[in-house]
């Protein structure tokens, strides 16, 4: 255990979280006088998982100072856009959104325009927003977002414009207000930031130190989310294998799982990302042994090549991510195995990427999410040598996609005759109910819409390689 005075470094100070409930206060009182009834609030987040997370406390924040959350953009009274750095497509997006609101502007003066997340993390594009887009009134970094009363504060009361980005490393601020999407799937962030500097990755530079909840406040929140009729809680982190490195708190992330898989109710838990550097043995054991953890297990492996994994700084080697796929069937038969992979990287031949191949065809994913190299400013791979054209890695990308379709077409048809416990979730667009194995499939079945919220068990009786038709048992 750590002395308690390193924990308080990276805890946001009382006195800092009660001026925020006052600014909240006060954004309260000037828009219940401008405002005949709350104004409205279009939050939308871009990224992973974890910004999803913050998506909701920022929402929660905003409903709290007397916004309407709303699902449109038309009309809207403040748009926040919660942003993602991780590829040059997620940013370009981004910027073309904004550009849109120039003229809206002009019409509604009133109209707030918030930009926050990865993106504004960094200095090009906060640069870039002053002098392309300088109608944006409020911009905030990921280390300020508990902030946002106090942004929004200034930008009503004074119309003067934010720029907020502090480098200074990042805190853990609990007890935001938050607006869940959804009541019977929950988000439980427990780790924030990242300390691996994988050559290609934006994520430490903006995201800062790796640094964990204290498992208290994790186990507090599921055993409350669990009280609350919550189904499945998803628990968050760039790497949560390094779960209570940073500070200690003597619990890793293996003893974290077996404490939340102690807590009594009908609910499952879900984790992700793990990094194949620190998934250990006494992981996948957990797992196995624990009822409550479903048996899927998102393993990035990035590379198949390891002269191409030593340059992305990953710190494992092909033999070893698949030695441990190996223990992970061993011990789980069921588990559901989906990763990452990176096509293109600066340098990969073509030989290196058929490596790639071969690792898929070996480790027999459910699914995998497959991405083109692109280069991050600021970044180590963004500075080396990058020869192979974008239309070559499109090839190799086509192709590594037609080789992972057959290996998820066999798994899927596997599955046909067997019955899954389901998460019952939404409407699919053809009218059927949309649900989850464990393994983290989608199923489509009839039903009635009231299942959704609630387990049950289904039946297999088709499979359309990457999704499952089912009936209800
Ligand atoms: N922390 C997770 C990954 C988070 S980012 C991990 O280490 O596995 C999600 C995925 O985006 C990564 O796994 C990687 O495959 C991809 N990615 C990250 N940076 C990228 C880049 N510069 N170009 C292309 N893909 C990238
Ligand atoms: Fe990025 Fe690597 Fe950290 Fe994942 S582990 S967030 S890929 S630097
Ligand atoms: Fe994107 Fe930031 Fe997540 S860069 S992937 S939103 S941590």
């Amino acid at each position: 255990m750590s002395p308690v005075s390193d924990r308080k470094n990276i805890s946001v100070p009382a006195e800092e979280t009660e001026k925020q409930k006052e600014y909240s206060q006060l954004v309260r009182e000037i828009i219940g006088q401008r405002y005949a009834e709350p104004p409205k609030a279009f939050v939308h987040t871009y990224g992973c998982q974890g910004n999803v997370a913050d998506g909701e406390r920022l929402e929660g924040m905003l409903e709290e100072m007397g916004y309407r959350l709303v699902n449109e953009l038309d009309g809207a009274d403040l748009v926040l856009y919660n942003t993602c750095a991780i590829r040059e497509h997620a940013e370009d997006r981004v910027f073309g959104n904004v550009g849109a609101f120039k003229q809206q502007k002009t019409v509604n003066r009133d109209m707030r325009i918030l930009l926050c997340g990865c993106m504004m993390q960094q200095e090009w594009v906060v640069e870039k927003i002053k002098k392309s887009y300088p109608f944006v009134d409020i911009v905030f970094g990921t280390h300020v977002m508990h902030r946002l009363p106090e942004f929004l504060y200034t930008s009503l009361s004074r119309g003067k414009k934010v720029r907020e980005f502090p480098e200074h490393d990042g805190v853990i601020v609990e007890e935001l207000p938050i607006h869940r999407d959804s009541d019977f799937k929950a988000w439980v962030p427990i780790m924030y930031g990242c300390n691996n500097f994988c050559t290609y990755c934006i994520v430490p530079y903006v995201r800062g130190r790796e640094r964990s909840r204290e498992p208290k406040a994790i186990i507090a929140e599921v055993k409350q989310l669990v009280a609350q009729g919550y189904k499945e809680i998803t628990l968050l982190g760039q790497n949560v294998n390094s779960y209570g490195k940073n500070p200690d708190y003597g619990m890793n992330f293996a003893a974290l799982l077996r404490e939340l898989n102690a807590i009594e109710g009908d609910f499952i838990i879900r984790f992700m990302t793990s990094h194949p550097k620190d998934c250990t043995y006494e992981l996948l054991d957990t797992m196995a042994a624990c009822k409550k953890v479903a048996k899927h297990l998102h393993l990035p492996f990035q590379s198949g090549s390891n002269r191409v994994l030593g340059e992305m700084n990953r710190r494992y080697t092909r033999e070893k991510y698949l030695d441990l796929l190996h223990y992970a069937y061993s011990v789980m038969p069921e588990l559901s195995v989906t990763s990452d992979v990176i096509v293109g990287f600066p340098g990969e031949t073509y030989e290196e990427f058929l490596e790639t191949v071969s690792l898929v065809e070996e480790a027999k994913f459910t699914s995998m999410y497959t991405f083109i190299f692109s280069p991050r400013n600021g970044t180590k791979a963004a500075q080396m040598p990058d020869p192979v054209s974008r239309e070559e890695k499109g090839k190799w990308f086509k192709e590594l996609l037609d080789a992972q379709e057959k290996i998820a077409a066999v798994r899927t048809a596997s599955m046909v005759g067997k019955t899954y416990r389901v998460l019952c979730e939404s409407v699919s667009k053809g009218g059927l109910i949309e649900g989850r194995t464990q393994g983290n499939i989608i199923i489509e079945f009839p039903a009635e819409t009231s299942v959704i919220g609630s387990f049950r068990d289904v039946k297999v009786t088709e499979s359309l390689t990457w999704i499952l038709r089912g009936e209800l048992q």
